[in-house]
């Protein structure tokens, strides 16, 4: 089996069937990683390089231990120390990367759509970490993955997306998944976090008081409000925000049914999520970082071509 694109560029280009395939691939891989040795010889002699132009704790790791769970040889770029920072574009960046054997990108970027200009310019295969506001598509599978684990399928399951959906990535990529995949999707936060025209572009549910999303829903998925990239007031304040939209363990006990809890983090422990929701025990937000390793193998060996 193979998948229909070359590259991994957002959960909007690629198929139901894609995303099947990636998802029972990372399976067999969640297998291989509770074994003593974590390590298959898949990708010997693949060279990738992880280019981060953006900060990234979880998903810089996660590939880089992916990539060496399948033995290929890594690169990781870092936009401090790296002549981007005197004025090199990010094509002759590439270039000269790919001029010493690359193989396969791995790029983090604040711009949203420079994977994309990449892949237009480069022979190697890419994979979107992350661009600015617009997807993040190994971030929605192992989500996806995530739930699967806890409730067997995605099919006719109830996901609300709360909070910042307006300037995150997590949420376009999820919608795009969670759609294709015949869930039921909500998103809930604030009027001013939430775009205009998602109901109908989208064709997602959209609902701006949280008590009555968390009554909906099976799983609530709580996003980070991404202050970095928000250049005007959409709040009046934190603590406001936390009071009519943070997800505390008194709403939680108060709802008649109990739900899962995610956040792809990194998290504001006390704004969208408290700690004891965050840290109890309907939250999966360690389970969804693990699986992030084993899918993000899953991603790296399809599109490697070795499958
Ligand atoms: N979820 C996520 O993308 O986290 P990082 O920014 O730490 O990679």
């Amino acid at each position: 089996m193979q998948l229909s694109t070359k590259h991994l560029l957002g959960i909007k280009y690629i198929t139901q069937a894609d995303i099947s395939l990636i998802l029972s691939t990372a399976k067999q891989f969640k297998e291989v990683l509770q074994r003593p040795i974590k390590k298959v010889p898949s990708l010997r002699d693949v060279t990738i390089v992880n280019l981060f132009y953006e900060n990234s704790t979880r998903t810089r790791i996660s590939f880089e231990l992916a990539e060496k769970r399948l033995s290929a040889d890594t690169i990781n770029f870092t936009m401090s120390g790296s002549s981007a920072a005197k004025g090199e574009t990010l094509l002759d960046t590439v270039n000269n990367i790919l001029s010493m054997k690359v193989d396969m990108v791995v790029m983090r970027h604040s711009a949203s759509g420079a994977p994309h200009f990449l892949a237009k310019h480069i022979p190697a295969a890419i994979i979107n970490a992350g661009d600015g506001i617009n997807e993040h598509p190994t971030q929605a599978l192992l989500d996806a993955f995530s739930i699967i684990e806890k409730l067997g399928t995605l099919e006719g399951k109830k996901i609300v997306l709360v909070g910042d959906i307006m300037h995150s990535r997590v949420a376009l990529s999820n919608i795009y998944l969670l759609k294709k995949m015949g869930a039921e999707v909500m998103v809930a936060g604030p009027p001013t976090l939430i775009p205009k025209y998602i109901k109908e572009a989208m064709d997602v549910r959209v609902e701006y008081n949280l008590k009555k999303a968390l009554e909906w829903c099976d799983v609530a998925n709580v996003l980070r409000i991404q202050l970095e990239r928000q250049n005007q007031v959409l709040f009046s304040s934190l603590r406001e925000y936390n009071l009519a939209y943070g997800v505390s363990r008194k709403l939680l006990d108060s709802l008649n049914k109990e739900i899962i809890i995610m956040h792809p983090g990194p998290i504001n422990r006390g704004v969208e999520i408290d700690s004891d929701v965050a840290d109890g025990n309907q939250s999966i937000i360690l389970q969804q970082v693990e699986n992030g390793v084993a899918v993000r193998m899953a991603a790296l060996y399809l599109l490697s071509g070795k499958s």
